[in-house]
């Protein structure tokens, strides 16, 4: 099957030399590129700047804004069979980026954000996405009813949801525990294990879902916020 995946930290840019991102490192959605090339498909790792070497087989395709990651998506979406949205994407970037360095001179300094758009929640109703759609959500609190609401709000078939209040797994560990929720509301604990080995698991489950019908929904204008 073709996969296209998204991983790692966007970077907003507040002038030349400084950006807004993450603390994500990119690890799991690396794993998911290695564990989905090892099972035999191809994959298309659309992935923000990451410290960590990407996979020689994949098809990377690289950005830096989350602007410049839904225009990749889109442009990469089309034929693709299995899409897994575990970039941790900037919600909102610098209204208006500064063309040069900005000088520390007041006490004070405001940056006015604005909403980026929601790459996952674009792929049904924007791109006419018609394959298996796998989201992640890290969240510190209220995992179940956050990731349920994701789940629904952004027509995924599974969602993989991680507690990132806990600091011995998530963001920047080689371990993970995660949970799965699935449309008709079941879900399942996977015990901690690493990075590499629960992408193992999850192209699997992935794998195993039962297929979406493709259904060309057509392109709506503009891109929904975040
Ligand atoms: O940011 P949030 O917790 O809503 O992210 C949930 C899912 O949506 C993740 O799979 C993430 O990759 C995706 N996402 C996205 N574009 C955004 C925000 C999130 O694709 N602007």
């Amino acid at each position: 099957m073709r996969f296209l995946i998204t991983a790692v930290p966007t970077r907003e840019p507040i002038d030349p030399v400084r950006y807004l991102s993450n603390r994500s490192s990119g690890k799991m959605g690396y794993a998911l590129a290695e564990a989905a090339l090892a099972d035999g498909h191809a994959v298309t790792l659309v992935s923000g700047p990451v410290a960590i070497s990407p996979p020689p087989e994949a098809s990377l395709v690289s950005v830096e804004t989350a602007r410049e990651m839904y225009d990749a998506v889109a442009a990469h979406l089309p034929g693709v069979d299995v899409a897994i949205f575990c970039a941790a994407v900037a919600d909102y970037r610098v209204a208006s980026v500064a063309g040069e360095k900005i000088k520390k001179a007041e006490e004070e300094l405001d940056l006015r954000l604005v909403k980026n758009p929601d790459i996952l929640g674009s792929a049904r109703t924007v791109f006419g996405f018609g394959g298996l759609l796998v989201g992640f959500a890290a969240e510190t609190h209220d995992l179940a009813r956050h990731a349920l609401d994701k789940l629904r709000r952004k027509q995924c078939d599974l969602l993989v949801a991680n507690d990132v209040s806990r600091r011995e797994i998530g963001f920047d560990r080689d371990d993970n525990e995660v949970t799965l929720f699935f449309p008709d509301g079941t879900r399942e604990e996977l015990p901690r294990a690493s990075k590499r080995s629960l992408a193992d698991l999850l192209i699997a489950r992935i794998v195993a879902l039962p297929k979406q019908e493709t259904q060309e929904m057509g392109r709506q204008d503009g891109p929904p916020a975040a």
